[in-house]
Parts: structure tokens; C-alpha cells; sequence
């Protein structure tokens, strides 16, 4: 028994748009009888180009007619650019999630909608092209369809591509393959390293050592009747004087490294030194 959200019992029990478009502007069918899921939808526009209706129908389990009635829902209204940049994961979002073994349900959907699309504008109705290297001749699965459900959903093992796309759900000797693939795409997503931040200039690192001292260190000195300030910056030399309490007290020269020094290092530059001033 599989885990639906109400959402998607509801599209099974209730799918939206069922039934065939007399004179459709695009038609798109994927899946076959065979396989255990097959999706036909069919879209009309309106004079501004937007889907005026849509229509499915389908042959399949109930998250693929769930997927096809919310596929319908999201489209309606929307210009044909609009419709092309649904995802997969938008129509599952849209159900309030799929069972992560149902989400090819999803796939369908977006692959029957792209179908439609190209008919439309191309006037040729085709069954899904196998266009590239196919990896999963079990299903049929290409590797651009194994980039692309991975990249889109960030799939990270062979189990969800399976459950994704089928693909390596039958033999499973493109198991090695579809796992390479994955490689692939982790390595595309690692983080570029961080840019190291811009320089600061003479009056900007002047600025942010005055904050600095305003807000993380003059106000302990003062809570000792001491106090702190800045005489001059030259480069990294940071020249400050004793005031206070704290001018007369050797204690005080103590943390002018540790904690002055140091904070400024840590909020402005990590090369600034510290200095105080001869009187
Ligand atoms: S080739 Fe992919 S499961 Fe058989």
C-alpha cells in the first residue's frame, strides 16, 4: 500500500481533464501498454497563445493519473514557454509529494507535455525520440534523460533514477552507467570556491575598525572606566591610545594584542597590528 497524500487521492478519485480535444494544436504520447503506463495529452490555445483546454488520457496506476490531472491543472491558462518550464517535481510539489518509487509518474507527465509542445510548433507528431546514447535499453532511457531527472531532482543513487525514469529497473546492466552519470552531475554541483572578498579601501577599513571598536571593544574597557582610541591607520599599523583608567595601567597593555588586535583581525583584516601610541 503506498503512502498518498489526500491531494493525490483526491486527482485519482476525481482526475480533471479527462477525455480527447476535437482539433488539438499539440498532441504528446509517452509510455506504452507494455510497460504498465501510457499518457496521451492534448492542448488547444486561445487566441493569445495560452492553453485554453487540455485533456488526457491515460493508462495507468493511480499516482500516473494523479500526475496527468494535476499536469493539466498547472498548464491551463499558461503560454506554451510558461508550460515547457514545469518540471517533474513541480507536478509532485503540486500533489503535495509522490512516493519517491512513483515519481517516473511524474516524468511522464512533463515528457508527455514536451511532446505536445514540439508537435505544436513542428506540425510532426512523434512518439518519444530516442535522441543520444541510449543507456537502459530495457526501457529505453537515454543518457540525457538520466542527466536531466537527476540534475532537476538531485538524485544521488541508481534507486531513485530507477524510480525516476525506470531506467536500470529491468536487467540492470546499466547500473555502472547510470551510477558514472551520477558522478557526473556531483561533480558539476561542487561549490566553486568562494571568491576571496575585495580589498578594503583606506576609508573603508578605517570605517569598519571604528565600528569594530565602537561596538566589540570600547564598551568593556569603559565598564572599567578606561577607554579606547583610534589615532591613525597606516596600511596594516593600527595606532590607537590608552584613555582612562586604562592609559595608566600596565593590565590594560595586556589585552591590547589578545583582544583588541585580535578582533580587529577577525572583523576587518588579518593582517592588521596593533600599536599604542607613545606619549
Ligand atoms: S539495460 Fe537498464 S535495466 Fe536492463
Amino acid at each position: 500500500m503506498w503512502e498518498y497524500s489526500d491531494k493525490v487521492l483526491d486527482h485519482f478519485r476525481h482526475p480533471r481533464n479527462v477525455g480527447a480535444i476535437q482539433n488539438p494544436d499539440g498532441v504528446g504520447e509517452v509510455g506504452s501498454m507494455a510497460c504498465g503506463d501510457a499518457l496521451k495529452l492534448a492542448f488547444k490555445l486561445d487566441a493569445q497563445g495560452r492553453i485554453a483546454d487540455v485533456k488526457f488520457q491515460t493508462f495507468g496506476c493511480a499516482s500516473a493519473i494523479a500526475s496527468s490531472s494535476a499536469l493539466t491543472e498547472l498548464i491551463k491558462g499558461k503560454t506554451l514557454e510558461e508550460a515547457g518550464r514545469i518540471t517533474n517535481q513541480d507536478i509532485a510539489d503540486y500533489l503535495g509529494g509522490l512516493p519517491e518509487q512513483k515519481m517516473h509518474c511524474s516524468v511522464m507527465g512533463r515528457e508527455a507535455l514536451e511532446l505536445a509542445i514540439a508537435h505544436y510548433r513542428t506540425g510532426k507528431r512523434a512518439a518519444k525520440v530516442l535522441e543520444g546514447k541510449v543507456v537502459c535499453r530495457c526501457f529505453g532511457v537515454t543518457e540525457e534523460e538520466i542527466l536531466r531527472v537527476v540534475r532537476e531532482n538531485r538524485l544521488t543513487a541508481v534507486e531513485q533514477v530507477t524510480n525516476y525514469c525506470k531506467a536500470g529497473g529491468g536487467c540492470g546492466k546499466c547500473r555502472p552507467e547510470i551510477e558514472a552519470l551520477i558522478e557526473r552531475v556531483r561533480g558539476e554541483a561542487a561549490p566553486a570556491p568562494a571568491a576571496a572578498p575585495a580589498p578594503l579601501t583606506a576609508l573603508q577599513k578605517i570605517k569598519r575598525i571604528e565600528e569594530i571598536m565602537e561596538k566589540e571593544i570600547r564598551p568593556a574597557l569603559k565598564k572599567d572606566g578606561g577607554d579606547i582610541e583610534l589615532l591613525d591607520v597606516d596600511g596594516s599599523r593600527v595606532l590607537v591610545a590608552l584613555r582612562g583608567m586604562c592609559a595608566n595601567c600596565q593590565v590594560a597593555r595586556f589585552p591590547l594584542k589578545d583582544v583588541v588586535e585580535a578582533r580587529l583581525r577577525e572583523f576587518v583584516a588579518p593582517d592588521l597590528v596593533v600599536e599604542e601610541a607613545r606619549s
